[in-house]
């Protein structure tokens, strides 16, 4: 599907790998990770411009250190190895290394002293973000030093006859400033590359080989309304139309006009084949009177599954199933520490269906991390209200309310939480917000209202910042914002007498309250 340059990374399991594959895909050069141990040959053949060796948590003195194919320094193929990558590339190559006395972590400063091909030419000093152990001792022949520091003579080497480089800092870390310059002159100076590589191209590759793999054939797509499968389904509808038909379960513990959303987008707005099943009454029924919250998580996901199945079966003769499999599920697997993993998503997992649906997958998005994936649904037209949505969870509302869930507590909170987004949406600062929602706690406190006393709800606000939803710090909202959310919600909606802010970060804590 590649008509375009592209730089292959063979990842050696370092934490940064996919920052690699980022930074060169912000350059708009298409960037793919790979196994480490990726044959030549095949990497030959899917002709990558240039190819990343990623840095990782080995040493190459270790026993079963992950090695590269040496094969692939022979392809005439420019070769960036970083850190670890740069060690094993010296090590395959001929030269040695040196076990490390002391791990060096940090910033650093390295001197350039060949500055030009890969290193910027302006710049004698370098701020960069070390960490290794080892070290490059003796370079390999035909390697010269293009940098150096008082404890580590080669901070960068370079053969420029075979377009061999190796840097021992991580260009990819925000830590060394003028890291992304490096990447570009590798990609653009060393490799070629044209930096062509737009939205719009993905689309049309996309829907090519979306058209190729399915044929004449039927696809069915779970619409959550969330970002992932709505950008799956408007991909889907350009490669193949009428033969997309798309089911969205509305299991009634959507956010205030949720559902009523996704119907106008995508059933008006984008006249796909939709299918609504309003299943609202049967998931409340089955969560009647039960409060363990991991009960609940598989109730929703069994019911999910049975009602998806039974819409899906009334659809006939479907042979494939779109799934918003991201690049971050797939890299997973890929990494020699990460060990294999499933790619399903467990966000309304279509994954666990009964026998007889037994779908083909069609993975459109695979490739894409989250941003690129919202990029691609601003490219399909989709409005910013979908393609910016924040995470939620599969099981909805039913975790942010503590306890049991009856249909008053849902549509009391989804007020309370409508209130919420209202205030949040006018705040200039919400682009830092990774998530910000209502709770209803299963505790009633007492409030006075005139002369009288109540005894109602409470809700907890929960607003956090965060880059991917494994840590997160509570959000330092303005009083002023704080205030006109708890007036609103106190005053606004029947049965809520107080708000609470959650001041605590993840971990320990975690984002939902469950
Ligand atoms: P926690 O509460 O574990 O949540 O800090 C981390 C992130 O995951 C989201 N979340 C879910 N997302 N299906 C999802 O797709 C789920 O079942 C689910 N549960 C939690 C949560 O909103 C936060 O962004």
């Amino acid at each position: 599907m590649r008509a375009h340059d592209w730089i292959a990374v063979l990842d050696f399991g370092s934490q940064y790998g996919q920052l690699i594959a980022r930074r060169v895909r912000e350059l708009n050069v298409y960037s793919e990770i790979l196994r480490f141990d990726t044959p030549a040959a095949q990497l030959a053949a899917r002709k990558p411009a240039g190819i990343i060796l990623s840095g990782g948590p080995s040493s190459v003195f270790q026993p079963g250190a992950p090695l590269g194919d040496p094969a692939l320094y022979e392809l005439g193929i420019p070769v960036l190895g970083i850190c670890y990558g740069m060690q094993m590339t010296a090590m395959l190559l001929g030269g040695t290394v040196q076990p490390g006395r002391a791990r060096e972590y940090g910033h650093a400063l390295i001197r350039v002293s060949e500055p030009g091909a890969l290193l910027p030419p302006d710049a004698p000093q370098l701020k960069v973000w070390m960490s290794h152990g080892d070290q490059v001792a003796a370079m390999p022949s035909g390697f010269r030093a293009l940098a150096e520091t008082d404890t580590c003579p080669v901070a960068a080497m370079g053969d420029p006859a075979r377009r061999i480089y190796g840097l021992q800092f991580h260009p990819e870390v925000v830590h060394t400033p003028r890291g992304a310059e490096i990447l570009r002159r590798f990609a653009f100076d060393i490799c070629g590359c044209a930096g062509d590589w737009r939205m719009a191209q993905f689309v049309q590759e996309s829907v090519a080989s979306i058209r190729d793999r399915v044929g004449e054939n039927h696809v069915v797509c779970g619409l959550s309304g969330g970002v992932d499968s709505s950008v799956v389904a408007a991909l889907l509808q350009r490669a193949i139309g009428p033969r997309l038909h798309c089911i969205f379960v509305d299991n009634g513990l959507l956010r205030h006009g949720e559902a009523e959303e996704v119907e106008r987008t995508f059933g008006t707005a984008f006249g796909m084949d939709l299918h609504v099943a309003r299943a609202r009454d049967r998931f409340l029924g089955a969560l009647a009177g039960v409060a363990d919250p991991e009960e609940k998580r598989k109730i929703i996901g069994r019911i999910f599954i049975d009602v998806f199945a039974a819409e899906a079966r009334k659809l006939g003769d479907v042979a494939f199933l779109a799934q918003g499999t991201l690049y971050p599920d797939v890299i997973e697997s890929l990494s020699p520490v990460g060990g294999p993993s499933a790619t399903i998503k467990s966000h309304h997992n279509v994954g666990g269906l009964p026998p007889d649906l037994h779908f083909k997958l069609v993975e459109p998005v695979r490739e894409l991390f989250k941003d690129e994936v919202r990029a691609l649904g601003r490219e399909l037209g989709l409005p910013s209200r979908i393609v910016d949505r924040q995470p939620f969870p599969g099981p909805g509302l039913a975790v942010r309310i503590l306890g049991e869930v009856t249909a008053g507590q849902v549509e009391l909170l989804q007020q309370a939480d409508l209130r919420v987004q209202e205030e949040i949406e006018r705040y200039e600062g919400r682009d830092r917000i990774w998530q910000s929602f209502a709770v209803l706690l299963p505790v009633r406190t007492v409030g006075v209202m005139g002369d009288s006393r109540t005894y109602e709800n409470v809700v907890a606000l929960r607003v956090v910042e965060s880059k991917d939803g494994m840590t997160a710090d509570w959000f330092r909202l303005p009083d002023a914002v704080l205030a006109r959310i708890s007036n609103r919600i106190i005053n606004e909606v029947r049965g809520v007498n107080r708000v609470v802010y959650d001041i605590s970060s993840k971990p320990p804590a975690t984002i939902e309250w469950e």
